[in-house]
């Protein structure tokens, strides 16, 4: 075996310890589930425990993943904020299907949202509750295209930053809330002798429950 896959596979995965999770007393939203799971992570300490992982693939097929900040998760969906001009932003806007990817190895969890992406629009007020830094950050603009060195970005920012301390109002109209409204929520635990998955489905029924439950073979 190579030094490298020796040493990958020496890598530990998990904590010995882990919570359990009971499929017969899920709750019956998976909002429910996943908010629980959240503020565990966050309780035991978890850096950015708000960053997911957002999958997309572009009209050609072309599939392109990054992380993201959950911003707010209400009827709409799971949040995110960005530039209408990103990459991204593009991507969805030909192809709203997306999915995202929560991790947390201290719990051994992993929560997997797939659906539909709706671009719900920019609003001033909220892009003006955002840090000075970030504000700055979004209104150099340019997000993924070529940058021909750090001087150009350190001047594009010192300019920037002039503007927003002289017009502390200044607002990026192309910085947008998305929600990713989900058709399926996984969630993944770590456990021994097997892993336990639970899949919620979103039910198009109204007849029957809103969401419809599944174990997954791990
Ligand atoms: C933890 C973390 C959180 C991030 N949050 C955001 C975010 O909320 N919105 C955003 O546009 N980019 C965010 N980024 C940057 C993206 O990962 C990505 O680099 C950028 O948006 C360009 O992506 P694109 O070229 O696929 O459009 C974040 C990066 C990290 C590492």
């Amino acid at each position: 075996m190579s030094d490298l896959r020796a040493r990958l596979r020496a890598l530990p995965t998990f904590p010995a310890d882990l919570p359990a999770l009971d499929p017969g007393a899920a709750p019956d939203d998976p909002v429910v589930l996943f908010l629980r799971w959240l503020a565990d992570a966050a309780a035991g300490g978890a850096p950015a425990p708000h960053a997911m992982v957002l999958a997309t693939a572009d009209a050609d097929g072309h599939v392109s993943a990054r992380n993201v900040l959950l911003t707010d998760l209400d009827d709409d969906g799971w949040h995110f904020s960005t530039h209408r001009s990103s990459p991204k932003a593009a991507a969805l806007a030909a192809n709203p299907r997306a999915a995202l990817t929560f991790f947390w190895p201290a719990h051994g969890r992993q929560v997997r949202v797939a659906g539909v992406v709706r671009d719900l629009g920019a609003e001033d007020s909220v892009f003006l509750t955002r840090s000075e830094a970030s504000r700055v950050g979004t209104l150099v603009g340019h997000q993924s295209e070529q940058l021909p060195g750090l001087d150009e970005y350190a001047t594009a920012y010192a300019r920037t930053e002039e503007r927003v301390h002289a017009e502390p109002g200044l607002v990026d109209p192309d910085w947008a809330d998305h929600a990713l409204r989900p058709e399926t929520v996984e969630f993944f635990q770590a456990a021994r002798p097997g892993n336990i998955r639970l899949r919620y489905r979103a039910g198009h029924d109204p007849r029957r429950p809103a969401w419809l439950t599944e174990l997954l073979w791990p």
